[in-house]
């Protein structure tokens, strides 16, 4: 294992940004998973963290979230888990600022970059937005979604939870449900429990299944109860009304009664299968209330709480290697 839970400087993830989760090899997702687990004590403490040397780990840094889609447990878990770990964090309130103007990204991120600002999250409904604007700027940048492509730190807060139930990603069973094309969090999960060994398959109505998801090697399924057959984790998705042109569904009623999870079609799945969703959640169109509210197998909760836990880690990850390149320096 290649936990650090030691506040040492060792680099276990060699890159400047999280983009992505395509592209990491088995080891750099493992040591970030293990290095969000010493984080959760940090987190979830409730006598004061003062006097913890992490408290200190990005003091006189700063961290600006730039967010251009609405976001409520993602934004509000990097603005905390900057500030747990002592950064200044500045939220970019899109609304109110010149983007409104017409603004484009490339000179919102020159005028941010203008500022010097050490980390840059950013979330933007254009799929390579992240990408572009680490082209861009001198800092690290976090992909907190771009479009339908990727979610990285969703992907790693829900293995996180996975892991620490389950205690293990290999060989596990993983069915994702719902609106898998629109779906950045279904990607970026697919890229990381394939990386990490576990069986992944994708289930929804043929009109939300990109064509050939096959070849990001998991198994494709019309019939929900099919699909959930013997599954350990059920990952259910919201449906993304805002990135749909047209109609994808005949009728939300007829949605949740073909895709929708109840205990009726979870019966399907392992005795022990937990239940997981990224939220929002749209209950009684992909979930039926009483499965969402069932906290003996609904990890809804907890996913939300390792998320402070997995972006307090990915920001450590990330300046690792200026604090080691300013310790050199002096
Ligand atoms: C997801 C997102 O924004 O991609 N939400 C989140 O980050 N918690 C999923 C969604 O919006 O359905």
């Amino acid at each position: 294992m290649t936990t650090d839970g030691t506040g040492s400087d060792f680099i276990g993830y060699p890159h400047r940004h999280l983009l992505g989760i395509e592209g990491l090899t088995a080891s750099e997702i493992r040591y970030l998973l293990d290095l969000s687990e010493s984080y959760v004590d940090l987190n979830s403490r409730s006598d004061g963290r003062d006097g913890d040397p992490r408290c200190r780990l990005l003091a006189g840094r700063t961290l600006v979230n730039l967010f251009f889609e609405n976001s409520t447990r993602t934004l509000t878990s990097f603005e905390l888990a900057g500030k747990l770990l002592g950064a200044e964090v500045i939220n970019m309130a899109v609304a109110t600022s010149s983007v409104k103007k017409g603004e484009t990204l490339i000179d919102t991120a020159m005028t941010l970059n203008a500022m010097h600002p050490d980390l840059l999250v950013v979330r933007h409904d254009q799929s390579g937005a992240a990408k572009l604007l680490s082209e861009k700027v001198n800092c690290a940048v976090i992909n907190a979604g771009d479009g339908s492509h990727e979610h990285p730190t969703q992907a790693l807060l829900d293995a996180l939870t996975v892991r620490q139930v389950k205690g293990r990603l290999e060989g596990l069973i993983v069915a994702i449900c719902g609106d898998i094309m629109h779906s950045r969090v279904a990607r970026s999960n697919i890229h990381l429990l394939g990386t990490m060994g576990a069986q992944v398959r994708v289930i929804g109505p043929p009109t939300l299944m990109p064509p050939k998801i096959e070849r990001l090697g998991v198994a494709s399924f019309i019939d929900m109860r099919a699909g959930l057959k013997d599954a350990d984790i059920v990952m259910m998705l919201r449906l993304q009304v805002e990135r749909m042109q047209g109609a994808y569904v005949p009728s939300i009623r007829e949605y949740f009664r073909f895709f929708g999870l109840d205990y009726d079609k979870l019966g399907e799945a392992k005795d022990d299968a937990i239940i997981m969703h990224p939220g929002p959640m749209n209950r009684g169109v992909e979930i039926d209330s009483e499965v969402a509210d069932d906290y003996g197998r609904s990890l809804i909760r907890q996913q939300v709480e390792m998320g402070v836990t997995v972006r307090m880690a990915v920001l450590d990850a990330l300046t690792r290697q200026i604090r080691v390149e300013r310790k050199d320096e002096d």
